[in-house]
C-alpha cells in the first residue's frame, strides 16, 4: 500500500508535544514540557459559557465570529495598539491560534512561495507552510549570553534570507520556546524589511499579555510606522486565561488581508463554538481581573524555577515573556538534547521538550532543554525536588 500520510505532511510525524506528554503520563514523570496550565482557568469565564450554553447560543456561528467577541478583540487591540479596528472587517474569530496561522498561510501563499520563520519555531509554521506548498526561509535566533535579549538574530541573515519568491514573514513575540521578546529596534528592522521587500507580516502573539521584564513590554508589530496595512496579528484566549483546551484565537488584519485569512477559514473550520466565543467576549471585557494576578503567579513560579534550575547546574537564559524557560544542559554532560530529556523523564521523574525539533539546524539546540513553568506551585517544586537527583550524579 502507498504511503497513507499526504508526501507535505509525512516528514513532520507526532509532534514532540504529545510525545513528551504521553511519556511523562506513563513514567509518572512531572510534566513541565507540554505547555498547558495544570490548574484551572478562571470560574467567571466558566461561567459565562455555562451562561451561554443555557441562553441557547447553541447553533452555528457566523463564519468571521459572534459579534459580541469581534467587538471585544476589535476593541482590546485598538486600546493595545492605538489602531483603528473595524469588528466588521478587521476581525476573524478561529480555532485557536493554531487555525489563525494555518488560515493566514494557507489564505495568503501560493506554490512556490516562500515565507520568513525565525528558528525555533513554533512546531506548527512548518507543517502549515507545507500544506501551502510554500517554502520557508529560516532566519536563526541564536543564544547570544545569558541575557533577556538573548537569542538575537543577525540582521544580514534576514536580508539574506529574501528572494523575489517571498511574500510573508512570520513572527512569534513573544517567542516560544526560548521566552524572548522581540524589542523594539528589532522590531524595526523586521518592518524595515517587509517595507522595502513589500512583505506581509504574520505576528503570532498568544503570550501578548504574559511578560516579565519592564525593559522588554511586548509590541504589535502592526502598530510599527508603515505595517498595520501589511501585517496580520494573530492571537487567542488560551495561554492569557489559562483555558488552552477551548482553542478560541483570532486574525486581526485589514480587509485586503482578512480576505485571505477567511477564504481559507471558512473551509477549514467555517466556525468556532458558539458559546465559548460567547464566554470569550466576556473573558476579553473583564481581564484586568484575572490577568495581573496570573502574571503576579508566574513571576513567582519563575523566581522559584529559575535560580534552583542554576543551582543544580544549569545555565538559564532567563524568560523576558511566555510561560517558558530556555537552559542549557551541557554542565550534565549528555550527548544531545534528546538523551539528556529520555535520562530527565526515566530516571529523574520530569519531562522537559528537547528544543532542537524546533529547529532547522537542530544544532543550535542540542545544548538546550525548554521547562514549562505555567504549572502549580507543587508541580514546580516536586519537579525542583526531582531536578537535585541531577546534580548529585552528574555525567563526565
Ligand atoms: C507560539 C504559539 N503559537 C500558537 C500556539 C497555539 O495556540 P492555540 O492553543 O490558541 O491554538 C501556541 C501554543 O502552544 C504557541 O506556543
Amino acid at each position: 500500500m502507498t504511503q497513507p500520510v499526504s508526501r507535505a505532511l509525512a516528514p513532520f510525524g507526532t509532534t514532540i508535544f504529545t510525545i513528551m506528554s504521553r511519556r511523562a503520563q506513563e513514567r509518572g514523570a512531572i510534566n513541565l514540557s507540554q505547555g498547558f496550565p495544570d490548574f484551572e482557568g478562571p470560574e467567571f469565564v466558566k461561567d459565562a459559557a455555562r451562561e451561554a450554553i443555557r441562553g441557547q447560543h447553541n447553533q452555528y456561528a457566523p463564519m468571521p465570529g459572534v459579534p459580541a467577541l469581534r467587538a471585544a478583540i476589535a476593541d482590546r487591540f485598538s486600546r493595545s495598539s492605538g489602531l483603528p479596528c473595524d469588528p466588521d472587517t478587521d476581525v476573524t474569530v478561529t480555532a485557536g491560534c493554531t487555525e489563525a496561522i494555518a488560515a493566514s498561510v494557507l489564505g495568503l501563499l501560493n506554490p512556490g512561495d516562500e515565507i520568513v520563520l525565525f528558528e525555533p519555531f513554533y512546531d506548527s509554521y512548518r507543517a502549515c507552510v507545507a500544506m501551502a506548498g510554500a517554502a520557508p526561509r529560516v532566519v536563526s535566533l541564536v543564544p547570544s549570553g545569558g541575557s533577556p535579549r538573548a537569542f538575537a538574530f543577525d540582521p544580514a541573515e534576514l536580508h539574506a534570507a529574501i528572494t523575489p519568491r517571498t511574500r510573508a514573514l512570520l513572527l512569534n513575540t513573544p517567542h516560544n520556546p526560548t521566552g524572548k521578546v522581540f524589542a523594539r529596534a528589532e522590531l524595526e528592522r523586521i518592518a524595515d524589511c517587509c517595507l522595502r521587500h513589500d512583505l506581509v507580516a504574520i505576528t503570532d502573539e498568544v503570550y501578548e499579555r504574559l511578560t516579565f521584564d519592564p525593559a522588554l513590554p511586548h509590541l504589535h508589530l502592526a502598530a510599527l510606522p508603515g505595517m498595520a496595512d501589511r501585517t496580520i496579528t494573530l492571537s487567542s484566549i488560551g495561554k492569557t486565561f489559562s483555558l488552552t483546551g477551548w482553542k478560541i484565537g483570532w486574525a486581526v488584519a485589514p480587509p485586503r488581508l482578512t480576505a485571505a485569512v477567511r477564504a481559507a477559514h471558512q473551509f477549514l473550520t467555517f466556525a468556532v463554538a458558539t458559546p465559548l466565543q460567547h464566554a470569550a467576549a466576556e473573558a476579553l471585557r473583564r481581564e484586568q481581573e484575572y490577568v495581573p494576578m496570573l502574571l503576579a503567579d508566574y513571576r513567582a513560579r519563575l523566581g522559584e524555577l529559575a535560580p534552583a534550575l542554576t543551582s543544580v547546574g544549569f545555565r538559564v537564559i532567563p524568560p523576558a515573556g511566555t510561560y517558558f524557560l530556555m537552559a542549557d544542559h551541557s554542565a550534565f554532560g549528555f550527548e544531545d538534547d534528546l538523551a539528556f530529556c529520555n535520562h530527565l523523564i526515566d530516571e529523574v521523574g520530569v519531562a522537559a521538550i528537547p528544543p532542537s525539533v524546533f529547529y532547522q539546524r537542530p544544532e543550535l539546540g542540542r545544548s538546550l532543554v525548554r521547562f514549562a513553568f505555567c504549572k502549580k506551585p507543587e508541580t514546580i517544586r516536586t519537579g525542583i525536588e526531582r531536578l537535585r537527583r541531577l546534580s548529585a550524579a552528574p555525567r563526565g
